[in-house]
């Protein structure tokens, strides 16, 4: 029998998770200035709250959840993405109740999708999301879409493209609402059965539809610019003149609708150009969602977030051809010669790394010029050479890999001489 990965997975082996690492981290110091604190939820919930969150004609919920009944009957799903489970935990432990209001909430997990796989769309992806709730100031709108684009603009990415949108508040929407029907009721036989099903439902959802996007009643579909009332239309020239303040270039897209139910007012999402990305372009997107507290058993509470996966980011800094600042270097390497030092040497490695200092040693029995390879191609900055006479000194000999200079160290002072030296180097 071959194991195979399943299918829409991978592995992210030591060469690629050196760069994950770095771009988590990124996002825990971005986080960090933007006072966002980081939330843990579990991988899996109840199905019940996917299908109420994200919204029952979503794609998501009707096709892709990854679904399972426990041994006691539950039906639970993997989360497909991070929203509904961080709202659910907002309500269960009555974060509305605490004092420091909008609560700032931050992400970084993996998320299910029983999509069709392809370049830039897993059944496995990592997102890293951020939800502010409790707030309906439009600057928070701003921020949270400035520090996605902070996000991008660090890690050195160019080319990206902010989209934006309003969908309006609950009046606008069932304006929009009902004129959507109207125009697409007459001919709705001519779509898919999903759209058949989503005109009552949720007609908005139409205008998503990619089976259908090139159907000629796509395009004259009317606008949800045209039927937001005063307040939205205010409150989306509001998020337009803090992100213009900001310096952050947008463009309004009226035709952005999200794939998510839960959004009204602002809806974003971060696009990236240039060839060799393929089909998929959206590195991430998000919204306001001031009725999902509610409808998850909260009180009313106004909500905005984004998320965007670590694959596709990945991609975009590879097609751009930018290389993470990680490196692999080792501090020293031990060696260690003859019985009794080979003895001693766990002992004494064990002290250096207590200290701070990256150490490897070998562990195959190696000849000495093997081991000295081994140094170089792990990159060691110092050989620490133990041999039986060495060791009847309570010396070492220490080698500067870069210089080739080699130097008497005494035991005990082996670790305060290497951090001296790497401070001098200013590592
Ligand atoms: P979403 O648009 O479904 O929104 O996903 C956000 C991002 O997750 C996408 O832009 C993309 O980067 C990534 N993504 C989604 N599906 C896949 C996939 N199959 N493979 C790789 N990457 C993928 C949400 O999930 C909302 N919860 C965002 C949000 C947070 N809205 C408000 N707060």
């Amino acid at each position: 029998m071959n194991y195979r990965i399943p299918r829409g997975t991978q592995d992210i082996l030591p060469a690629e998770s050196q760069k994950w690492q770095y771009i988590e981290q990124k996002a825990h110091d971005l986080c960090r200035r933007y006072h966002y604190k980081e939330i843990r939820t579990p991988m899996f919930e109840q199905t019940e709250l996917f299908a109420r969150g994200v919204g029952d004609t979503t794609d998501i919920v009707q096709k892709e959840m990854y679904t399972f009944e426990d041994r006691g009957g539950r039906s639970l799903t993997l989360r497909p993405e991070g929203t509904a489970s961080t709202v659910r935990s907002y309500v269960e432990n009555k974060m509305h109740g605490i004092a420091d209001q909008p609560v700032k909430l931050y992400y970084i997990g993996p998320m299910f999708r029983y999509e069709r796989p392809q370049s830039g769309r897993m059944r496995q992806f990592v997102q890293f999301g951020v939800e502010a709730m409790g707030s309906d100031d439009p600057a928070i709108d701003a921020e949270v879409i400035g520090l996605a684009m902070d996000f991008y603009r660090e890690l050195g990415l160019k080319g990206l493209k902010l989209i934006i949108n309003s969908l309006g508040d609950k009046e606008s929407r069932n304006n929009h609402r009902n004129a959507l029907i109207d125009h697409f009721k007459p001919r709705i036989s001519e779509f898919c059965s999903d759209c058949q099903q989503r005109l009552e439902k949720n007609p908005l959802r139409i205008l998503d539809c990619k089976t259908d996007s090139d159907h000629e009643l796509m395009e004259s579909a009317p606008s949800i610019l045209d039927y937001l009332n005063e307040e939205s239309t205010n409150y989306f020239k509001k998020v337009q003149q803090f992100l213009t303040s900001m310096g952050i270039d947008y463009e309004v897209d009226p035709t952005l609708v999200r794939g998510l139910d839960y959004y009204n007012n602002t809806a974003f999402e971060i696009m990236i150009d240039g060839e060799g990305f393929g089909a998929i372009t959206t590195l991430c997107g998000g919204g306001r969602y001031n009725g999902l507290v509610e409808e998850i058993g909260g009180p009313t509470t106004p909500g905005i977030g984004f998320a965007l996966s670590l694959e596709r980011l990945l991609m975009a800094l590879e097609t751009q051809n930018i290389s993470l600042p990680v490196q692999d270097r080792i501090d020293a390497y031990f060696i260690a010669l003859g019985e009794e030092p080979k003895n001693a040497a766990p002992a004494l490695i064990h002290k250096l790394r207590a200290k701070g200092i990256v150490v490897d040693a070998d562990y195959m029995n190696k000849k000495m010029k093997a081991q000295f390879k081994a140094a170089d191609r792990l990159g060691a900055k110092y050989a620490i050479i133990l041999g039986e006479d060495e060791l009847q000194e309570n010396i070492v000999l220490i080698k500067d890999l870069e210089s080739g200079e080699q130097q008497k160290v005494e035991l005990d002072k082996v670790s305060q001489w290497i951090l001296l030296q790497l401070e001098v180097k200013g590592e």
